[in-house]
């Protein structure tokens, strides 16, 4: 199980703490932050994780429309989550993001921009949050039906 190739790079500007895995599936993502000393609270609303016994992360069974974010964090993961929740719960979600990131904290989302509600989910990042940096992957699926998957993977913090 690969972590996400861009979290490396991540790691970069996150500062050492607890994290916040959003919509964590496996927990490829989770089990990559807690092997770099994060403390990971990792959230699914299907029971499909498989590092249960790891000290480091804690997996919670939730959905994340309805989730209170009641701690602060210095890293939060959206990792090809958000075309999932759609547009309005998105930006209820970026609400709280703002609110449960430390001051120096940083939030990590990726999205499908073939997905027909990625042009307003990245408005809505670009209204709420400051880019540091993106990187767009062409990937191209030759799986049973060949198709083109675009990849737009973005660090971003609060806006001052
Ligand atoms: C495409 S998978 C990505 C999994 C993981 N982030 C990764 O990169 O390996 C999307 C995950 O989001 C979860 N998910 C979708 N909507 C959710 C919601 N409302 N609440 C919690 N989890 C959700 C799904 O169950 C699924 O595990």
């Amino acid at each position: 199980m690969k972590a996400d190739k861009y979290l490396e790079k991540v790691l970069k500007y996150a500062q050492k703490g607890v994290a916040l895995d959003l919509g964590t599936g496996k927990g490829r993502n989770a089990l990559f932050l807690a092997k770099n000393r994060f403390k990971v609270e990792a959230i699914d609303k299907r029971d499909v994780f498989i590092n249960k016994n790891n000290p480091l992360i804690d997996f919670k069974v939730a959905d994340i429309n309805n989730l209170e974010f009641e701690k602060k964090y210095s890293l939060i993961l959206a990792i090809f989550l958000l075309n999932l929740l759609g547009v309005l719960n998105t930006q209820k979600l970026f609400v709280k993001i703002k609110k449960a990131l430390l001051p120096k904290g940083i939030f990590y989302l990726t999205l499908f921009l073939e997905k027909k509600n990625s042009i307003e989910i990245l408005k809505l990042v670009k209204n709420y949050f400051q880019i540091i940096e993106s990187e767009l992957e062409i990937i191209e699926d030759k799986h049973d039906v060949p198709h083109t998957h675009y990849v737009l993977r973005i660090i971003v913090k609060n806006k001052k």
